[in-house]
């Protein structure tokens, strides 16, 4: 059994707006709507569940209920942090779950609408082999290391070699035992930090293999306000041409059957 889990519990400060960046309408449809419709129409996901930012849970039920989703089972507030969001799914999916299901559990940012089923579909492949997955593609910028100097500003102190690096993205998998014994272990050190889930089981339990997934570069995750008019006009491209794929290969056909114009020098 699958179940999507999806981060919504942000406010979503850096592109901010009056309202999460969730529920602004792109294409039509409020962000969480596609990233709703995706797993919706997966057919490796069983159920879905939805940490909603506090005050917004009501919007979401309505989105969900007029679109007829019905693999979504339960929408409810998230946490202060993306890990204390983690932290209530696990808590919600515990209850009334049967001593030997140890399920699937993929743990997605609603922020990232234009998900491919393909990354889905290997993200389950893989949960039959490993016990955590994460999803990543290359970096095409260099990534340096910095460290800032009063008022000097910051200075380089390291450039790892560019082909090891990978940019993390969502869905992050697990067998639901996994990420739970992650948390309880981290739940004891008081310093306990993280941004995403495969770096709680990468501290908290070293032993346990991260498998990698291929991710996509059309998985971008909508964060600065540059990115509403990206995912805006990538969703215009996929509407036009494959709507079920919204993949690197679905882009390529399109720019193989159309004529680039390039306007100014
Ligand atoms: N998230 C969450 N619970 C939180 C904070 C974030 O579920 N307390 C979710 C967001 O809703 C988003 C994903 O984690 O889907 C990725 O986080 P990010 O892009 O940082 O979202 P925000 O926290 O909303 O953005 P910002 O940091 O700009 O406020």
């Amino acid at each position: 059994r699958t179940t999507a889990v999806i981060l919504a519990g942000g406010t979503g400060q850096r592109v901010g707006l009056s309202i999460p960046k969730q529920l602004l309408k792109i294409a039509g449809k409020a962000v969480i709507e596609h990233t709703l419709t995706t797993f919706e129409k997966a057919d490796s996901i069983d159920d879905i569940i939805v940490l909603m930012a506090p005050g917004y849970v009501e919007d979401v039920e309505k989105i969900v209920a007029k679109a007829g989703f019905a693999k979504v089972t339960h929408v409810v507030e998230g946490g202060a942090t993306r890990n204390e969001t983690t932290e209530r799914a696990i808590a919600l999916l515990g209850e009334g779950l049967a001593e030997h299901e140890d399920r699937n559990v993929l743990f997605h940012d609603a922020v990232r609408p234009l998900l491919s089923q393909r990354v889905i579909d290997d993200c389950v492949a893989a949960l039959e082999r490993y016990q955590a997955v994460d999803v990543a593609i290359p970096s095409a910028d260099t990534i340096i290391v910095t460290r800032t100097h009063g008022e000097d500003g910051e200075f380089i102190t390291e450039i790892p070699d560019r082909s090891r690096l990978r940019r993390g993205q969502t869905p992050q998998a697990f067998k639901l035992s996994t990420i739970r014994r992650a948390y309880e272990v981290a739940a004891g050190d008081p310093n306990f930090q993280a941004t995403d889930d495969c770096s709680v089981v990468l501290k908290y339990l070293p032993d346990v293999p991260i498998h990698v997934v291929a991710g996509d570069e059309y998985n971008m995750k909508v964060t600065q306000p540059v990115d509403v008019f990206i995912a805006d006009k990538l969703f215009q491209l996929a509407s036009t041409a494959a709507p079920e794929q919204n993949g690197a290969e679905a882009y390529r056909e399109l720019l193989n059957g159309r004529t680039v114009v390039v306007f100014g020098g």
